[in-house]
């Protein structure tokens, strides 16, 4: 079976943020399984314009250059993981935003959350499995949940221990097993 595609998107676009140092660490790591073909997708880099399209995205009906650029990424994952900071007990807008700009390419595909902030993003998770299931992803039970992420940091690189190390080879083991069935779902549509 071909390498499941998965879409590592940086959650934070904040000057200093932690999540591209982890988003890092979740790319080392899922690179290192051998069974994943990992692309990291930062929001900061992609500088998507605030949701202002004249068509709901479920219609299908794109304008934006960057909105269709931004769908074929999307469109060309078979699975995310969202390195999910925690904004006033909500994800960060920044990822709201990436999510809202473009719809079917999301859809019948699973989600992952890798979350740090003071409850280890919990309410920020909670909040995105709402959002991704309502988008027809299947988000996963599995879920990273960092506390007190900034010990681990050094400078450009986290340095997990091996807590958090099992936990998101726990992560990958779910992400896998439904990738490849969502995926073969897809393929007998
Ligand atoms: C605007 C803002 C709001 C925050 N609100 C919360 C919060 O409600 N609960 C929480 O646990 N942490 C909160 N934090 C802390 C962040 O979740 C934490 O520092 C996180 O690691 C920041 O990620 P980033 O550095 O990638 O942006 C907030 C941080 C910012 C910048």
């Amino acid at each position: 079976m071909a390498q499941l595609r998965i879409s590592v998107l940086v959650g934070s676009v904040r000057e200093g943020r932690i999540s591209l140092p982890i988003a890092k660490w979740v790319m080392d790591r899922i690179g290192a399984r051998g069974e994943f073909d990992p692309e990291l997708l930062d929001l900061a880099e992609w500088n998507l314009p605030m949701f202002a399209e004249p068509n709901p995205p479920a219609t299908g009906r794109y304008t934006g250059e960057k909105q269709r650029a931004w769908a074929d990424r999307i469109g060309a994952a078979d699975g995310y993981i969202l390195v999910a900071p925690e904004y006033n007990h909500g994800m960060s807008a920044v990822l709201k935003n990436a999510l809202d700009t473009v719809y079917a390419e999301w859809g019948r595909k699973p989600v992952a959350f890798v979350a740090h902030g003071g409850m280890g993003g919990a309410r920020s998770v909670e909040q995105l499995r709402q959002v991704t299931a309502a988008m027809e992803m299947a988000p996963l039970s599995a879920a990273v949940h960092l506390q007190g992420a900034a010990k681990l940091r050094d400078g450009d690189r986290f340095n997990a221990g091996e807590i958090e190390d099992r936990r998101l080879s726990a992560l990958f083991d779910e992400l896998l097993w439904w990738g490849n069935a969502l995926k073969a779902a897809r393929q007998g549509d």
